[in-house]
């Protein structure tokens, strides 16, 4: 496997390094799961994991995925269809540390089912309200597709608004691939002084 090549790995080379044991995390994307089951390995039984999406075939995926990997559904692990527009999920007050978006569609599912970039901004939003000082918002966009490169027009300008006093806002992309590359956004929440 290359250290690099993709972005997935190359989120996942930051993220074991960020995620401690007992952080509480939110996929708002979970898809295949795939994701997830990194994530839950990452924050252990004792770390709170949100795995949304809006399509039941992608809450399924997951939980088989994390059920066949010995998680099941608890108070620390939280499946639930539903648009990641607003966090009603969390509970009241809740903080998270970590906030992940995969955008797109479902690998090998209905490529119409995607992500837009108007409920991607409204959950971004969300995201922003949501995570503690020092947590961070990752998010992969593949611009390979209609929806894709919509989503990369207005997420970028979005983010690149964020008030520097608050937020840091670090953007990854492979330049020397051809058409046009993945790109990978962090959003940092600074710690308040
Ligand atoms: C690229 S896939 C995610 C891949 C996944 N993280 C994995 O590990 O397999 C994108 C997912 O976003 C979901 N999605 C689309 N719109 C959504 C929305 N408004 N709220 C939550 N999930 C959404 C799709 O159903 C799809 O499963």
């Amino acid at each position: 496997m290359k250290y690099l090549g993709n972005v997935v790995n190359a989120y996942k080379i930051i993220l074991r390094d960020y995620i401690k044991s007992g952080m509480t995390i939110v996929d708002a994307t979970c898809g295949n799961g795939n994701d997830a089951l990194f994530l839950k390995q990452s924050i252990t039984e004792t770390g709170r994991l949100y795995a949304i999406d809006i399509q039941r075939e992608a809450i399924e995926s997951t939980r088989r995925v994390l059920e066949s990997n010995g998680y099941t559904e608890s108070d620390t692990l939280i499946l639930k269809q539903c648009s990641h527009e607003n966090f009603y999920f969390l509970e009241s007050g809740e903080q998270v540390d970590l906030v992940i978006y995969n955008l797109g569609y479902l690998p090998k599912g209905d490529k119409k089912i995607t992500t837009h970039f108007e409920s991607t901004l409204k959950s971004l939003v969300s995201a922003l309200q949501c995570i503690k000082c020092g947590g961070l918002i990752l998010i992969l966009c593949y611009r390979g597709h209609e929806q894709g490169e919509l989503e990369f027009r207005h997420i970028e300008p979005f983010l690149a608004e964020l008030p520097q006093g608050e937020f840091d806002v670090l953007k990854m992309a492979f330049i020397n691939q051809l058409n046009k590359p993945p790109v990978m956004w962090i959003v940092e929440k600074k710690s308040q002084k």
